[in-house]
């Protein structure tokens, strides 16, 4: 029997737009849950601040990927294939010296993971395997990207990668140009590990859809990049930056904010869809941005923030997400502003894939429906006659 061909939508079973896609459950998964009235975030049956105390980012890493933690042989194996796949293909690495210097880094990370793609063999391989592979390829080669951009624009010598360290420190090392001390690669790994999974969030939607096509990961990976841009998402730890960087040494930082309350406008780092309580990553960076601050003399910034942070909870009752502190974190780390997104999806990355292996392995094309709200039946008006 022939399905009924429907050109509007039966309104009775599918009565209203959940705008925002609020509280609709698209997918099962069993990479990560989140409690957001008490403030628990779960990656594949392990609580983050289990994770963020004992794990590595590349154990993590392996936890998205299988749903269990490595052994010792397994994690030895997966840092080698990581570092033996860290390399650029000298046409990605031209691509960074000569774009703009004046070009978004999440834009240039965006355009050379698409890029990544055209120089490997495997690309149009939709096989687990292969997928897998390419997944250790794309979070191998980000953080390489992002340095390499960095110190293309600021006309020093782009840095090849180490063949050994981890990946947080390979990356400061080729952002810097020396090697990180044990304190700067804990914090760097940290972060990567909060940062790498969190549920059905707008980025992870997008890797999951595009796979939904039966499209390549390199697609899924380079249009997820483009997801987190957004202030809204992954933007907004750049955001909470200027927002700070822009205060004045005497701020009266408690009325500024109720200022741009009273003006409705949004603070960003804070907020989210599914937490009604502090973001239990945001109190791992808050330790680590008071740590820092007193150690690089930035305590002003840290004190604003925990103004700003005080000023929200009384007027809003709105707690800072994941990129309020983490603002201050990079900061303080000599990090440029404008990096701070792409140091996300360097370690989201993880989840993405992640993401778009499970979604291969159970897929159905993902295609919701809309609500036609437009008119109907016009009669057709020649262009002579139009006003
Ligand atoms: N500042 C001021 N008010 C806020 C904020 C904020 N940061 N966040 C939410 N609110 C208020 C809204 O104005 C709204 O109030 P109203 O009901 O009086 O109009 C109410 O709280 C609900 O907010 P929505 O924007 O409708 O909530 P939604 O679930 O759609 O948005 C979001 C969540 C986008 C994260 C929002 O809180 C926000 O814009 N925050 C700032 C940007 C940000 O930090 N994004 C990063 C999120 S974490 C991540 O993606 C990595």
């Amino acid at each position: 029997m022939t399905k009924k061909a429907v050109d509007t939508i039966d309104t009775d079973k599918y009565p209203h737009v959940n705008k925002g896609l609020d509280g609709i459950v698209a997918f099962s998964s069993s990479k990560s849950a989140i409690d957001g009235d008490k403030g628990e975030l779960i990656y594949a049956g392990y609580n983050i601040d289990t994770l963020a105390e004992n794990s590595t980012f590349e154990e993590v890493a392996f936890l998205l990927w299988f749903d269990r933690l490595p052994t010792r042989k397994e994690l030895d194996e997966l840092n080698d294939q990581l570092v033996a796949e860290r390399h650029l293909p000298d046409t990605v690495v031209n691509y960074l010296k000569n774009t703009s210097k004046d070009a978004e880094p999440m834009s240039v990370l965006r355009t050379a993971t698409s890029m990544l793609g055209d120089f490997d063999e495997e690309a149009e391989i939709n096989e687990p395997e292969a997928n897998f592979r390419k997944s250790i390829r794309m979070t191998a080669k980000m953080p390489a990207i992002i340095a390499g951009f960095q110190r293309a624009r600021d006309g020093k010598e782009v840095l090849a990668p180490l063949k050994e360290g981890s990946t947080a420190y390979d990356f400061l090392y080729m952002l810097n140009g020396e090697r990180p001390g044990e304190k700067a690669e804990k914090v760097m790994d940290i972060c990567l590990i909060i940062h790498a999974e969190h549920g059905m969030n707008a980025s992870t939607f997008v890797s999951r859809a595009v796979c939904s096509t039966q499209s390549d990961i390199y697609s899924a990976i380079t249009g997820a990049i483009g997801s987190l841009k957004g202030p809204l998402h992954g933007g907004a730890n750049a955001a909470v930056m200027n927002m700070l960087l822009q205060l004045d040494d005497d701020a009266d930082v408690e009325a500024y904010i109720k200022e741009q309350l009273a003006e409705r406008k949004k603070i960003m780092g804070f907020g989210h869809r599914v937490y009604r309580t502090i973001d239990p990553r945001a109190k791992h960076l808050q330790k680590m941005a008071k740590e820092l601050a007193e150690e690089t003399d930035m305590m002003t910034l840290y004190n604003w923030s925990e103004q700003i942070q005080s000023v929200m909870k009384n007027e809003k009752g709105i707690d800072p997400n994941v990129d309020f502190f983490s603002a201050t974190v990079y900061y303080s780390m000599g990090i440029k502003t404008d990096l701070f997104t792409c140091i996300f999806a360097m370690s989201r990355v993880t989840g993405w894939t992640a993401h778009f292996l499970e979604q291969a392995g159970n897929n159905r094309l993902i295609r919701p429906r809309q609500l036609y709200t437009g008119k109907k039946n016009l009669p057709w008006v020649p262009i002579e006659e139009r006003s």
